[in-house]
């Protein structure tokens, strides 16, 4: 067992990761009968059955799996099922699933008579080192991805590295591009690790690596106003070209391509393409440059005039760059 603490101003919770952590959950979660839970229609019925055999899941609420789910629409279905189901402010939501369910769950207990612990049981890769960490929680709006959301941090955070053996291989690359992020913006050694031929081998301690960079940068800067936007790198031109390919493009994949373009001029950029070419990751997307401009201009982590590119020259030591707006073009093609 792994066990990482994340800890901020307010709040301290620990990640723990486990194999096997599913079929054995009753030591992590207390023992009151109050948990609804929320998953989607991809989660293999394993888990889902297993936890409700162990625990009392008072009643479930299942969207259609992917990012269109992410909305105010579907989140507003949930709460209305809530209030119909009689769901009290004493009891617990449970995430199970990917970013989308955790980003999906994690608004609704911010916002639930005015907000309700929630726990999170990430069963992608991408969720497990990233997204279920960390406290942010959003749904999109057709303008901008996670246009409207909050800071919410689960009160504790289930992995089960288990669940890996099921998901398909492109949601597993998806993941793993977030993880090559976290070796370019602060851990050269992580970074030297991914070229390994078997990163099953060690995505324990893989995951645990990339939870302790972010949990370090989180209690520096929770709330995303400095050393926190370095967890964008590769996501001004990404997060442009997910809501560009109506998320065709899965996340980690936009990303993948964002981090190539960042470092086109960079001394890494052969090593990094490869590391990415490995992972079946794109480097490259067929893009509209005017339609990718309008997106990033709206971008949530762009200002007036300015926004904070992240920037890596050496793999391990991301900086933030300010940037005027219409330098961006420079990394465009
Ligand atoms: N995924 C970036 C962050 O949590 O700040």
């Amino acid at each position: 067992m792994k066990k990482v603490f994340v800890k901020t101003k307010h709040h301290t919770y620990t990640v723990y990761i486990q194999h096997q952590l599913i079929d054995n959950i009753v030591p992590y979660l207390p023992k009151e009968d109050n948990y609804v839970l929320i998953s989607d229609d991809n989660i293999p019925k394993q888990y889902y059955d297993s936890i409700s055999d162990q625990v009392t899941i008072r009643h479930s609420y299942f969207i259609k799996a992917g990012e269109q789910s992410k909305t105010i629409h579907v989140a507003n279905d949930i709460i209305e099922k809530m209030i119909e189901d009689g769901v009290t402010k004493d009891y617990v939501l449970i995430a199970l699933g990917g970013g989308v369910v955790g980003d999906l769950a994690g608004f609704i207990a911010s916002v639930y008579m005015r907000g309700i612990d929630y726990i999170q049981i990430p069963t992608t890769l991408l969720a497990q080192v990233d997204s279920s960490v960390g406290g942010k929680t959003a749904v999109n709006t057709p303008k901008m991805k996670n246009a409207i959301g909050a800071f919410k941090h689960p009160t504790k955070v289930l992995i089960d590295p288990e669940t890996l053996n099921t998901l398909e291989t492109r949601h597993f690359n998806n993941g793993m591009a977030e993880v090559i992020k976290y070796g370019l913006i602060a851990d050269k050694e992580l970074y030297n690790r991914l070229n390994t031929p078997n990163i099953l081998k060690i995505i324990d301690d893989i995951i645990a690596t990339c939870i302790a960079i972010k949990a370090r940068i989180v209690y520096l800067d929770e709330k995303d106003q400095g050393v926190r936007q370095l967890l964008n790198y590769g996501h001004t031109i990404g997060h442009a070209l997910e809501q560009f390919s109506e998320y065709k493009l899965l996340h980690g994949e936009a990303v993948a391509v964002g981090m190539a373009m960042a470092a086109k001029k960079q001394k890494f950029k052969d090593s990094l393409y490869k590391l990415l070419e490995n992972y079946n990751l794109p480097t490259t997307y067929d893009y509209d440059k005017e339609a990718l401009l309008k997106i990033i201009n709206t971008d949530k982590k762009a200002y007036k005039d300015n926004l904070n590119f992240i920037m890596v020259e050496e793999v391990g030591n991301g900086f933030i760059k300010t940037i005027n707006k219409k330098d961006i073009t420079h990394y465009l093609r």
